[in-house]
């Protein structure tokens, strides 16, 4: 299988995709958002520093994601390709990658901003990890797998929401050029249903 990255703004569905490829071709969904939430939630060093930059809608610096995704490409499961969901997310991060990886594919959701809006306002996660969109839950308030209780993603408030695109603009839409030059980059039309994106997914992947 391949190494796969996923770009896209925040709230487009890469999380939803990577989570879909990860269950198809069976290699590691490597989210550096999944893994610093992890890391606030249960205090580490690396959540206190990462919490003030994700609540504020900013980047994490450099420095301290490329360390965690390099060390954890080192895994024995990444030996047979896995897909890189939030990371990189700058150009430095990208050029640190491609001196310990070999990236095969960058796929680009694409989605238009007035859908961005519409998925993240409408987001629920649950402690567990699973994420869902209020127009598919029915009005349950609760995790479909474990029974936990949604919230609302702090990031996720409107103020936090208007920050984290302009960061997306300025920071990290350049990699949809840098991987371009590459050779690498190939666009997924984002816009229907979960199952036929995943479809255009697949695809892309072939
Ligand atoms: P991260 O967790 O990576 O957030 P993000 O990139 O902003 O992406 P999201 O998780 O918001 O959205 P997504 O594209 O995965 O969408 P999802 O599938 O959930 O990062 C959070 C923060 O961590 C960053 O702001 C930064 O501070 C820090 N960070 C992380 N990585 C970093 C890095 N490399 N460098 C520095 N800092 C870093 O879908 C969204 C919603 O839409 C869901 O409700 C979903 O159910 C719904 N949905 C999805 N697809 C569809 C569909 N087709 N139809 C209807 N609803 C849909």
């Amino acid at each position: 299988m391949k190494n796969i990255i996923l770009l896209g703004a925040p709230g487009a569905g890469k999380g939803t995709q990577a989570a879909l490829i990860h269950e198809e071709f069976d290699i590691p969904h490597i989210s550096t958002g999944d893994i610093l939430r992890r890391n606030i939630k249960e205090g580490t060093p690396l959540g206190v520093k990462a919490k003030s930059f994700i609540d504020a809608g900013e980047l994490v610096p450099d420095e301290v994601v490329i360390g965690l995704v390099e060390q954890r490409l080192q895994e024995e499961d990444c030996k047979n390709g896995y897909i890189l969901d939030g990371f990189p997310r700058t150009i430095p991060q990208a050029e640190s990658l491609d001196k310990v990886a070999r990236i095969d594919i960058a796929l680009n959701i694409d989605v238009p901003f007035d859908v961005i809006m519409e998925r993240m306002s409408g987001r629920r996660m649950c402690a567990c990890g699973e994420t869902y969109h209020v127009s598919t839950l029915g009005g349950a308030t609760t995790c479909k797998k474990c029974g936990g209780e949604l919230y609302i993603r702090e990031d996720d408030k409107p103020e936090t929401v208007a920050n984290r695109l302009k960061v997306y603009e300025a920071q990290t839409q350049p990699l949809i050029d840098y991987y371009r030059k590459q050779g690498k980059l190939k666009d997924v039309n984002a816009v229907g249903a979960i199952d036929e994106i995943f479809e255009n997914v697949k695809k892309a992947l072939q």
